[in-house]
This record gives C-alpha cells, sequence and structure tokens, in this order.
C-alpha cells in the first residue's frame, strides 16, 4: 500500500489493505466518549483493536491517548475498559503514562479538582523492540563520583565499580505538556511535542508510524520531521484536507530521503 498518505477513510478500512505486522509505531487519540463532536464518524472501538493488533510489528509500539467523559458525576470509565480490551487482543500494557496539561482550559465540576491530564497508554506487541528514553531531567549529582552500589531484594549488595554521574537522567512517565491551541478548526488537536517525544521514544529513523484517527495530522508532521515514514486515516474531509494543507510543506523532505 502507499505509504506516506493519509487516507480520507474509517481507519478500518485502511487497516484491511495493510498485511500482517506491518507498523512500527501507533500514536492516536480516539474521539473520548462522546466528548466532542466531530464530522460524522463511527468509531467501533473492539474492531479497531483488534485490527491495531494484527498490524503492529512484532515488539511495535501502539501509545493510546484517552480520557473519559463525566455523566452526572460519574466518570464512565472507558480509558480503562479500552486499555483491558487490549489487553485481551494480546498487546502487553507496558507502560500507563500521563499527560499532564499545565494550562488545562476544564475546570471540572464544582465538587471536582480541575481536570488536568489525559492517559497515554503504551502497549507493545510482545517485548518492545525500540526504546530510546528521553532523557531530560537534570541530575544533581552532575559531574561527581559516587560509590557504585547495589541491593537486591535479599539484602545483599553487589559492588559496582564506581560512577561519574551524568548531566541528565531519564524523564518520569507523567509528562507536562501544555494543550496546544487549534488554528485549524480541529477541536482537539495534540501538542506537537507529544507526537514528537512518543516518535523518538518507541521507533527510529525509517520505521512507519501510523495514525489511525489523525485529526488535523500531527502525528504525521512529526513523524516526517523525524525521519520516519508515516500513515494517516481521517474520516472526515474536512479535517483530512486540513491536514493534507499542514504537512504538504514537509512532504518533500521525505520523499528526498526515502
Ligand atoms: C481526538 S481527534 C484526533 C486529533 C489528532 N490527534 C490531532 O492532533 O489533530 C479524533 C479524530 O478521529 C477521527 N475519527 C473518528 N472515527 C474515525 C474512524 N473510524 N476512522 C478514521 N478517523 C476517525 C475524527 O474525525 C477526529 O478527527
Amino acid at each position: 500500500m502507499e505509504l506516506n498518505k493519509i487516507y480520507n477513510e474509517d481507519c478500518l478500512k485502511t487497516m484491511a489493505k495493510m498485511p500482517e505486522n506491518f507498523i512500527d509505531l501507533t500514536i492516536t487519540s480516539p474521539p473520548y466518549d462522546d466528548l466532542r463532536e466531530y464530522k460524522g464518524y463511527s468509531f467501533e472501538f473492539e474492531k479497531i483493536a483488534k485490527e491495531l493488533f494484527r498490524v503492529t510489528k512484532k515488539g511495535g509500539v501502539l501509545v493510546w491517548v484517552v480520557n473519559d467523559a463525566t455523566n452526572k458525576g460519574d466518570e464512565t470509565g472507558t480509558a480503562f475498559k479500552q486499555a483491558l480490551f487490549f489487553k485481551e487482543c494480546g498487546f502487553n500494557l507496558h507502560d500507563t503514562m500521563i499527560w499532564f496539561k499545565p494550562n488545562s482550559f476544564n475546570f471540572g465540576s464544582n465538587s471536582c479538582y480541575r481536570q488536568s491530564f489525559e492517559y497515554m497508554f503504551v502497549f507493545s506487541k510482545g517485548k518492545i523492540k525500540t526504546t530510546n528514553l528521553i532523557k531530560d531531567i537534570p541530575t544533581k549529582l552532575k559531574g561527581q563520583k559516587v560509590k557504585g552500589a547495589r541491593k537486591h531484594a535479599n539484602g545483599v549488595r553487589d559492588v559496582v565499580p564506581d560512577f561519574v554521574v551524568g548531566d541528565y537522567k531519564k524523564r518520569n512517565n507523567v509528562w507536562e505538556i501544555p494543550v496546544g491551541t487549534s488554528n485549524n478548526g480541529h477541536p482537539a488537536i495534540f501538542p506537537e511535542k507529544l507526537a514528537e517525544d512518543h516518535i523518538l521514544s518507541w521507533s527510529k529513523e525509517g520505521d512507519l508510524v501510523y495514525d489511525p484517527m489523525l485529526g488535523s495530522g500531527t502525528t504525521a508532521k512529526m513523524a516526517i520531521l523525524n525521519n520516519r515514514k508515516f500513515i494517516g486515516s481521517e474520516i472526515s474531509k474536512e479535517y483530512c484536507d486540513e491536514a493534507n494543507k499542514r504537512i504538504k510543506p514537509h512532504l518533500q523532505q521525505l520523499k528526498l530521503i526515502f
């Protein structure tokens, strides 16, 4: 099938064209319960989840960014139900990560704290094949030589050589990323940094990145800018046109490489 293309159709139709074990990394955020109005989508979660498992390469990753609606003071729990269904499909739940939105616009009800995060469930198909964990937390002991010691659960200590502490340690699994503002009419775009940091963490250059619900095209744009191939599906013609407009200036770069 043609790569580096946005398919204006239901993602089930796009995935039906894909062979098994095809995609290195999927990053997506589905329509959350009935939280937002999109342009006439149909969303068959269980079929989509099974297809995502089939098309993901062995060791490949799926990042599912999701939240719940609250109906009369009761959160739906859909995010958890979906996470457990992905496990039933065969995925490992590799890491339950949180996207913390410091500038969240959702104040919640009077009896709840401000709604300020979304889940980022990271699944892998078997043992994960690519991890480039981002190290951007400055260490307190940067540059200092420290005594190496490793204590096991049974209290036994290993002798480990002394080492010099590096400048940065790996990031926590709660990512603080401000919510982006939409400049192209889509109501729920990813921040570019969110898509980019997952692309850097779970794939390598030349890998194939898929977003089955591409919206305004964020995942495709960040895949291109990081030298990954991409496929996108978007059911709405209007959003698909917007996404094509957004990636057009960057596509040439990808064509030069691949
Ligand atoms: C939460 S938005 C994604 C936003 C995207 N992450 C971005 O940065 O713009 C979900 C998108 O999924 C699309 N959609 C819903 N059901 C779909 C389906 N079955 N196949 C393809 N796209 C679908 C909607 O039209 C909507 O644009």
